[in-house]
């Protein structure tokens, strides 16, 4: 079965940083992977990943059910993935019949063996439908963004939340811890797996390498292989492959 992954989280966890990165990473490991800018207001992929102005995007798709989907795809044979972008222009935006988004990943996700689907921030409402055909749920949390004290009624919040968008509790759930800086990751690992059964796939720490690699427009893995940051998602990478394949 094709496996469609989606990457939620607050504004600015790095759920785009971790899609694009781990995204790659399967695409070296063999996997036929795609990368779909799910963050229809926002999306910035095409920059992360310097595409340059691309003309089919999945609004194209969203506004006309006649497009074949494939016209939407960008192969990038210099990371080994497929990129499935987002517009900028407000134009398309506006219009774009989310209702076909089934459709859409029914037909796209069928010739890859991975989809990673990139999410706006916050609750992903304008992609609900997603949860309906979506097999795994990887949730990006920033650790150092609520205050020590508080933290595990954060994280418990909102990952209550994202869990209970599986209303049927058909996915698989993950979380990955970004940002790590002060806070001693294991507490939280013990606290989110006991709590909520949900396995930690990956600690990933406050790197200046992933700024960086942004405004290069380089995904970090790329441009920065040997940085904290870079080897901290290759290791979720491994702990991603066997959750997701056994
Ligand atoms: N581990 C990290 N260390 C330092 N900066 C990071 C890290 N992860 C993400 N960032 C930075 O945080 C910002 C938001 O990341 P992004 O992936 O775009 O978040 P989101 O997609 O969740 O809004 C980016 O500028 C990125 O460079
Ligand atoms: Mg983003």
């Amino acid at each position: 079965m094709e496996l469609i992954v989606l990457f939620v989280g607050p504004g600015g966890s790095g759920k785009t940083v971790m899609a694009i990165n781990l995204g790659i990473l399967m695409g070296r490991m063999g996997y036929n992977t795609l990368l779909v800018d799910g963050d229809i207001y926002l999306p910035d992929m095409t920059e992360y990943l310097d595409m340059g102005a691309v003309r089919v995007t999945l609004h194209t798709l969203l506004k006309d059910p006649l497009v074949e989907p494939e016209a939407a795809l960008y192969k990038l044979r210099e990371y080994g993935v497929s990129v499935l972008p987002g517009s900028k222009e407000l134009g398309q935006v506006v219009g774009a019949h989310t209702s076909l988004l089934i459709h859409v990943f029914e037909e796209l996700s069928k010739e890859y063996a991975l989809t990673f689907v990139d999410t706006p921030s916050g609750l992903p409402m304008d992609l609900l439908e997603l949860y309906e055909i979506a097999t795994h749920q990887v949730v990006v949390l920033d650790v150092e963004r609520a205050g020590r004290g508080e933290l595990p009624y954060t994280i418990h919040d909102q990952l209550e939340k994202y869990l209970f968008l599986d209303r049927e509790e058909r996915m698989e759930h993950g979380v990955i811890l970004n940002n790590v800086q002060k806070v001693d990751p294991a507490l939280i690992e013990d606290y989110i797996e006991e709590t909520f059964e949900v396995p930690v796939l990956g600690v990933v720490p406050y790197d200046p390498h992933v700024p960086e690699s942004v405004s290069l427009r380089r995904p970090l893995i790329v441009e920065f292989p040997h940085s904290d940051a870079a080897i901290a998602i290759k290791d979720a990478g491994k702990v991603i492959e066997r959750w997701l394949f056994g």
